[in-house]
């Protein structure tokens, strides 16, 4: 596996979790077979996070109590309590309509504004029992309250007012600076269907659709899948085609990962086009990086870019992966 490929793991768990505010096991393995990882990574990633729900939650919202130290002093408890009665007595137990699921969750970094619930993907602060009931009307009826301090403060300064800074306080925006970019960016508690504005992917010089993870709770366990590669296409004209074999030398290739640049899936595109070896790359002429260039389908112009050869010619000697790569970026 490519670390740099797993970088990618939360967000598109993320990604994922948007759909149905949930991960179902197939939506993980999907997420997984993406960056060309073992199941059980994706799974630990999942698990370790409370932000990743591991079963149904509201149709409308999961809330998040948080139950620590500051907010826990400030009147957690009543919120719970409160959640409780509206939602149900268990928490991860979606309410009699279905709209909402609630859970006591550890500190969420929001300590000066407690307490606070995180509702969606926005915090809102500063709550009190009746607030919350409130909240949760409203966004029973379909309306997306503004999030940040339910007190009338801006942000977090003293509840009697600015005691420093006081110039700025004229000049300000009408909420603070998560607040504001909560009303901006509208993502609150909306869920994605696929139907988005495509991703950019201005990397593969293609705007991709994202990937539609479909919800399938309680399916078979299922083999671990080879990381699929579209088959490279060949282009006329561009450079010459460098020789290829059919296979890897004595049936081990070598891992041509090291080479700074590569992840699963360009070692496999390099496998189906018949290299397998760092001495084979390291040979390769200018006309043959072009070819090689123009013929690596979402990846074009890699290997300049990265310098395979220079690369290749260093670990082909024997050299080491940290030398291979200071060479690349020098
Ligand atoms: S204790 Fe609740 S946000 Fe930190």
């Amino acid at each position: 596996m490519c670390k740099r490929f797993a970088s990618a793991i939360i967000p598109l768990l993320w990604r994922a979790q948007e759909q149905e505010g949930w991960l179902s096991r197939p939506a993980i393995e999907h997420v997984a077979d993406m960056l060309g990882m073992a199941y059980i990574r994706a799974l630990e990633v999942a698990t370790f996070y409370f932000m990743f729900q591991l079963q149904p939650v509201g149709s409308v919202a999961h809330i998040q109590i948080c139950g620590t130290t500051s907010c826990m002093i400030c009147g957690a408890e009543d919120l719970v309590a409160v959640c409780k009665e509206l939602i149900s007595k268990q928490p991860h137990t979606l309410s009699a309509d279905g709209k909402f699921s609630w859970e006591e969750v550890e500190c969420m970094g929001a300590c000066a504004n407690a307490p606070m619930a995180q509702i969606g993907k926005d915090y809102y602060e500063d709550l009190t029992p009746d607030k919350l009931r409130e909240l949760i009307g409203r966004f029973s009826r379909g309306e997306v309250p503004v999030p940040g301090p339910q007190n009338g403060r801006y942000a977090s300064e003293p509840a009697s007012g600015l005691t420093s800074l006081k110039e700025f306080e004229s000049g300000r925006k009408q909420y603070n600076a998560s607040a504001q970019a909560a009303v901006d960016l509208k993502d609150t508690v909306k869920r994605i269907d696929g139907t988005e504005v495509p991703l950019a992917t201005p990397w593969l010089g293609v705007a991709a659709r994202p990937v539609k993870v479909k919800a399938e709770p309680n399916s078979a366990a299922r083999p671990v899948p080879t990381p699929k590669v579209d088959a490279a296409p060949v282009a006329a004209g561009a450079g010459t085609k460098p020789k290829a074999l059919k296979a890897a030398r004595n049936g081990k290739a070598d891992d041509l990962k090291l080479i700074l640049g590569i992840g699963p899936k360009l070692e496999a595109l390099c496998h189906s086009l018949g290299f397998f070896h760092f001495d084979q790359i390291a040979d390769w002429t200018e006309a043959e990086v072009a070819w090689v260039d123009e013929n690596l389908e979402g990846f074009k112009g890699r290997v300049t870019r990265d310098k395979w050869v220079v690369q290749a010619k260093i670990l082909a000697a024997g050299g080491s992966v940290e030398a291979a790569e200071a060479a690349a970026r020098g």
